[in-house]
């Protein structure tokens, strides 16, 4: 990640600009440092898999730091109930997929939280919500390949290889029904990301 964001800066690195690596969780991140603006980009949907239960606290730390605008991207989380509509319960069924398989590798899948959720522990951590955005999405031929090429990762690692065997074939099932699906319906419409912007309580005062 560190290596790609490098790679797509295009213009020469200032002296004051830092790519840094490391983990919330373990407390050292830019020890004392507050910012005017913090962007987390599909972050808190990501926590799980690195820092599991970590959610609540990080947003709380990430909010103390910030001095103007804080703003939070995410994915709203999908109905747990399958859709009753074909390119809905598809997308549900690829997102199952894709953490059943993971699950079954004994790693952890990413764990999305809804805009409510998000807006609720910024108001505790003392913010104001100044808006909150949704983005329909539709999904293309990218997403689904990238998806499916994520459960087939996954699948090499398991301990069973008659459960594998079984898997690679929903998985090439899933790969032509969800090729059709977009052909059909012009990509997969289905599901919102939200972007939220917050600010400390003091600067509004
Ligand atoms: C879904 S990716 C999004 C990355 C980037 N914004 C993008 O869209 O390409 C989520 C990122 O969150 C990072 N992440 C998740 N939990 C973290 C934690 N506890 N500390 C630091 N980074 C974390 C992961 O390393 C990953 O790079």
């Amino acid at each position: 990640m560190a290596d790609s964001a490098r790679r797509a800066l295009t213009s020469p690195h200032r002296k004051c600009d830092r790519i840094v690596i490391g983990n919330w969780a373990d407390g050292g991140l830019l020890p004392g440092e507050r910012f005017d603006t913090v962007l987390l980009d599909y972050l808190i949907g990501a926590v799980d898999a690195f820092a599991p239960y970590f959610q609540e606290a990080l947003l709380h730390q990430l909010a103390a730091r910030t001095r103007g605008s804080f703003y939070v991207i995410g994915l709203e989380p999908y109905v747990p109930v399958v859709a009753d509509e074909e390119v809905g319960a598809f997308v549900g069924d690829l997102g199952r997929l894709r953490d059943a398989c993971q699950l079954l590798a004994r790693d952890r899948p990413y764990r999305e939280y809804p805009a409510q959720w998000v807006v609720a522990q910024l108001q505790q951590a003392g913010m104001t919500v100044t808006d909150t955005k949704y983005f329909r999405i539709r999904y293309r031929q990218q997403f689904l390949a990238g998806q499916l090429d994520i459960c087939e990762s996954r699948v090499g690692q398991f301990a069973d290889p008659a459960l594998a065997a079984a898997l690679l074939e929903h998985i090439a099932q899933m790969r032509r029904r969800g090729e059709a699906l977009i052909d059909q319906h012009d990509g997969l419409a289905y599901g919102r990301d939200y972007v939220i912007r917050a600010q400390p309580l003091n600067d509004m005062l």
